[in-house]
């Protein structure tokens, strides 16, 4: 990955702040908000996030005078400005003047502006708009002594990120031609002789529109990356008028790694920024109907090692968040006292270097107007507000953490198009869920106080001891290699159903399943057993003791080189392994064919991390949250409890929040809903 990582120059320290929308409110509020900031502890703030209609009235006129006010300001109150390009939303005069550039969704209903990012992706008319406001910003204000940071466009693909219009249908047969060369290619790509789709013209290639039946997967597959893509090309494309203009200031945009958020693969984004910074927001009851839900901590740090991952380990920024309840779920639960606290800290343990919210005032009109914010509509005699001069006292004792890195000994894959290539329809059962998959097996570890990096397939594995690599369903020939590799090398891999079945274009590697690693694994697998919903069935190992229970997925398994660690013990497949594992060249291969319940993947991860050597970042009480991050000169223990009860750990240090001196190999205590930051300086 071509990175072009720029140590950026944030306050000193770790960053704290908020988007900043002044142009909601009255001048003179601007005045208090500088003052508020910092009382509060802010260094940072994103500007200009939504302020295309109000920079550019019409097709003819700028306003800077507004924004040129509220830099100087900023500047004055020492508040560095993450500066955004302002391309985010539309102004209503551009849509009018230009409906073309309205998305199309899938059914084909054109989505209209009054909401926000009313633009498709691929419109030649929104690009030459949205790049002349970024030329007259990064012309404006390159210069500003509180500009640190730019800002590309906001959350790229939240609402638009699949368009499906005819300009849409023109650039995805443009990134056909590019991927694939040749309609033969192409035809073969797409096995379009399956329900004679065969193409003899380019021009009769279409998004995935609505369709009569199921629509080709290839197809479906192609166009997901395409619109990855296109979003991508959007943010390159408003970063190189940036670099042009001011090559010395790094840019961002914000990534949205949380929740079921799926459609922009950030691995292949992530070498395209100088810094990555992400948005995270617990999930709602909404995104998960049937509760199935990992605790939200584990969600949250989950989605934190993720960033960091694509970030290729390098600090990254938390570009939002919510100081209690946001606007958007069916019902928005405010954050229990010590939650925003725990919360954003638990991001700075997992490698961020600032913490931001969104936003800072509480809007008093608009759609967001019930979402919390640093200034609440309550004001500053308010537990909100309390909390937040809180964390900023928080962030400035812990400063030193800055720059400091997160080094696992574990590594858990993850990857978009697998994820995209997994859910696909018309598969063996849509109770799959990808990235509710690798969630448990994270939860196993995070629960065991082990750390683990969460990486894409394109990572160096060689200084992990373990990888898990579940449900790898879209396997190319060179993951399937690398991972071979790492293992032959003495690493010690555990793979889960359904992986390695597909190529890159979602063909089926024949012969056995999993094509990619029948070898690696040294099993072979014939046909697919899913269960239906409710149905579980027993799994026993050779150990004495309770037996396991798994559920969703089975598979008619034989044993090639490999031995079988557990078995089916009734139903169809009463007798078949279940759990398999296989020495290959130094290493060892770990095959889990079922979805196991939470306790039996804690019990066999007891075993492969034992034999991996993989060792928890502390001795401590189950379920106490363990990071640790490690600078030149020093190595930070975070120790966050999130649990009514005290929880214990063996460690010494000073801890940053309160300055106690504890004693090496003490126990230390950590309070309900509370958290320890150890030094320890090196030996
Ligand atoms: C996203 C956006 C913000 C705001 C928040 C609300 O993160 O970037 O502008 O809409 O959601 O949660």
């Amino acid at each position: 990955m071509p990175h072009r990582w720029i140590r950026w120059p944030r306050p000193a320290g770790l960053a704290y702040g908020a988007d900043y929308n002044p142009e909601q409110w009255p001048e003179e509020v601007w005045h208090e908000d500088v003052r508020l900031m910092r009382e509060a502890g802010v260094n940072l703030v994103s500007v200009g996030i939504f302020s295309w209609a109000r920079l550019q009235p019409t097709p003819t006129t700028w306003e800077f005078g507004w924004l040129d006010r509220v830099l100087d300001l900023l500047h004055e109150g020492g508040i560095s400005v993450d500066l955004a390009t302002a391309t985010a939303s539309p102004p209503p005069w551009l849509t009018r003047a230009h409906p073309e550039v309205l998305p199309i969704d899938r059914e084909g209903r054109r989505l209209h502006h009054g909401g926000r990012q009313a633009w498709c992706p691929s419109s030649p008319i929104y690009r030459e708009h949205s790049l002349r406001l970024t030329e007259e910003i990064a012309t404006r204000y390159g210069g500003h002594p509180a500009l640190v940071l730019w800002h590309v466009s906001n959350e790229l693909g939240c609402h638009n990120a699949r368009c499906y219009c005819d300009v849409s249908a023109a650039a995805f047969r443009g990134w056909l031609r590019e991927r694939h060369g040749t309609l033969d290619a192409l035809n073969a790509a797409w096995g379009t002789d399956f329900w004679s789709q065969v193409y003899s013209d380019w021009e009769e290639i279409l998004p995935p529109r609505l369709a009569a039946s199921f629509v080709n997967p290839s197809q479906q597959l192609d166009f997901a990356r395409f619109s990855s893509d296109a979003l991508r090309d959007q943010l390159r494309a408003e970063r190189d008028v940036l670099r042009r203009i001011t090559p010395d200031v790094p840019v961002t945009t914000n990534f949205m790694i949380m929740g079921e958020t799926r459609n922009m693969n950030y691995a292949s984004w992530a070498g395209d920024v100088d810094l990555v910074s992400n948005d995270h927001y617990p999930e709602g009851a909404r995104a998960c109907p049937e509760g199935a839900r990992a605790r939200p901590e584990v969600e949250l740090a989950f989605s934190a090692d993720l960033t960091r991952g694509v970030a290729g380990g390098e600090p990254w920024l938390l570009m939002e968040h919510a100081t209690s309840a946001v606007n958007w779920q069916p019902v928005n639960v405010a954050t229990p006292p010590g939650g925003m606290r725990l919360g954003s800290l638990a991001h700075v343990a997992r490698g961020a270097d600032g913490v931001c919210f969104f936003q800072w005032r509480a809007s008093r009109a608009g759609a967001e107007k019930y979402h919390s914010g640093m200034l609440p509509h309550a004001g500053t005699r308010s537990k909100i507000w309390r909390d937040v001069v809180g964390l900023g006292r928080d962030l400035a004792a812990l400063a030193e953490v800055a720059g400091s890195r997160v080094v696992s000994e574990v590594a858990l894959l993850f990857d978009w198009e697998s994820w995209w290539a997994s859910e696909l329809d018309s598969h063996p059962s849509d109770r799959l869920r990808y990235r509710e998959i690798a969630l448990g097996w994270y939860e196993a570890l995070w629960q065991a106080g082990v750390q683990v990096d969460v990486v894409p397939p394109g990572t160096d594995l060689a200084g992990y001891r373990l990888v898990l690599a579940p449900t790898l369903h879209l396997t190319t020939d060179e993951t399937g290699r690398r991972l071979a590799a790492y293992v032959e090398a003495g690493g010690h891999l555990l793979t889960t159903y359904f992986s390695g079945i597909v190529d890159e274009n979602d063909h089926i590697r024949l012969g056995g399943y999993p094509g990619a690693f029948r070898d690696l694994l040294g099993v072979r697998v014939e046909e697919f057993f899913p269960l239906l919903p409710g149905v579980t069935t027993a799994v026993r190992t050779d150990a004495a003791g309770p037996g396991w229970t798994a559920a969703d997925w089975t598979e008619l398994l034989e044993l090639d080189t490999a031995t079988a660690v557990a078995r089916y013990a009734d139903g169809p497949l009463a007798g078949v392994p279940a759990v398999t594992v296989n020495r290959y060249g130094a290493g060892r291969a770990w095959y889990v064919a079922t979805q196991l319940a939470p306790e039996a993947m804690a019990a066999l991860l007891v075993r492969v991390r034992a034999e991996a050597g993989a060792t928890p970042a502390a001795d401590a009480a189950p379920g106490l949250e363990l990071v640790r991050r490690s600078g030149p000169e020093a190595e930070f223990l975070f120790a966050l409890n999130h649990s009514d009860a005290p929880a214990r750990l063996r460690a010494g240090g000073t801890d940053l929040l309160t300055g106690t001196e504890h004693a090496p190999e003490g126990w230390i205590e950590v309070p309900p809903r509370d958290l320890v930051v150890l030094r320890t300086r090196r030996p």
